[in-house]
């Protein structure tokens, strides 16, 4: 088989070999119930309560502001729905963003079309960026959560998520994160920050998947989305994965204790591969905030390509990519985040994503540059023919 290069660690990560050690013994010998009261049973407590200790030590929290999820998703449904289902309020307000996650996007949807919210998207400028101000525009007297992405998937934009939760302190509304991006390469420490919740994924950390954190700050008043047997203080029913929240814990203390190193392996790669690839590809154009981005984030839109043919011609040449945004194969649609920044329906086809990891090296780089220039020029050729 050939050279293969993977460059979506914004999709998903590999689990460090670290991490799987450690939670390899909760499958097969520490395997009780957390619930139970026997000796089986206390042990996975034991375990439970250590995984969210440390975490809790990285956030800056107590560790009863951590309830354990199945991930991204569902911390970012959790934190919107159990703050609207326990609002002592006729039809609150909810604002976020015009590039958030389908998460956030779908669940605020979801909620106005059953006629128990109302809702603001606060628009963002051509890097992606969330103006101070627009949020401000956005507060009315009636709006009780702000939620805006701390780092955007699609185009790696960072906001000023301190200011943005400070605007909305000033006026009594309370300010969710989502921080899946984020996680593992920006400081996740809740107090600087100033959010009341927070939503993280293992899996984007060198974490295992579906295993995931919402931070509620002690006093946020939550309604729980899933009953049953009282798990995470009533807050998510259901018997907590040990062995995953085990292996999240270690993979995020691994990824603060070695933020520094990461985040400059990460940047040195990223900075790299935009640097050749605007070089070497004509027509690409740096999509997202040229210096406020994730460190392991790169991505463009390039002219006269449409993306699921180019993803298509580098799998083929052995690189891993991504447009970005959820492809539908056969049916593309521009990217709802692209169109946001001002990108027009056609640049926004030509998407690509590139996004690097810890194991990603100089030569990889080089190698994906050298790829992207082929595909690129077979798609525009292909285009030719079939035009003509
Ligand atoms: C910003 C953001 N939010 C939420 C999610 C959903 O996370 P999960 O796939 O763990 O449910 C993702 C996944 O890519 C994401 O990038």
């Amino acid at each position: 088989m050939g050279r293969r290069v993977y460059l979506d660690h914004s999709a998903s990560t590999p689990v460090d070999q670290r991490v799987v050690q450690v939670m390899t013994p909760y499958f097969t010998e520490v395997y009780g119930n957390p619930s139970s009261v026997h000796h089986f049973g206390r042990a996975a407590e034991h375990a439970v309560e250590m995984a969210r200790e440390q975490i809790a030590q990285v956030l800056n929290c107590q560790s009863n502001e951590i309830i354990f999820t199945s991930g991204g998703s569902e911390g970012d449904s959790l934190a919107i729905k159990g703050i609207v289902a326990a609002a002592d309020m006729y039809k609150p307000h909810v604002i976020t963003s015009s590039i958030e996650h389908d998460a956030i996007l779908e669940t605020v949807q979801g909620l106005v079309d059953a006629d128990q919210i109302t809702a603001t998207l606060v628009p963002v400028n051509r890097s992606a960026a969330i103006e101070v101000s627009s949020m401000g525009n956005a507060l009315q007297p009636q709006t009780l959560i702000a939620s805006v992405v701390y780092a955007n998937n699609e185009v790696g934009t960072v906001q000023d998520i301190t200011g943005l939760a400070a605007l909305a302190h000033e006026q009594n509304v309370m300010f969710h994160t989502d921080a899946v991006q984020a996680g593992g390469q920006l400081s996740l420490d809740v107090q600087q920050l100033g959010v009341d919740m927070m939503t993280l994924a293992a899996h984007k950390f060198y974490g295992p998947k579906g295993v995931g954190i919402l931070y509620v700050r002690k006093g946020v008043e939550l309604s729980p989305q899933q009953r049953g047997g009282g798990q995470e203080a009533g807050m998510r029913a259901g018997t907590q994965n040990v062995p995953l929240i085990v292996g999240m814990a270690t993979a995020l203390r691994l990824a603060y204790e070695e933020l520094e190193i990461r985040q400059q392996h990460l940047r040195d790669r990223r900075d790299q591969l935009i640097a050749g690839i605007l070089h070497h590809v004509d027509g690409a154009q740096l999509t997202g905030h040229p210096e406020q981005r994730l460190p392991s984030h790169s991505s463009f839109v390039i002219a006269d390509v449409q993306s699921e043919a180019l993803l298509m011609h580098l799998d083929m040449l052995g690189i891993a990519a991504s447009s970005g945004s959820a492809c539908k194969v056969g049916n593309p649609e521009p990217s709802s985040v692209l169109l946001a920044m001002g990108y027009s329906a056609k640049e926004a086809l030509g998407s690509l994503r590139l996004t690097v990891g810890l194991q990603t090296t100089e030569e990889d780089v080089e190698f994906a540059i050298r790829a992207v220039v082929v595909a690129v020029e077979k798609v525009r050729k292909l285009k030719g023919v079939l035009a003509t």
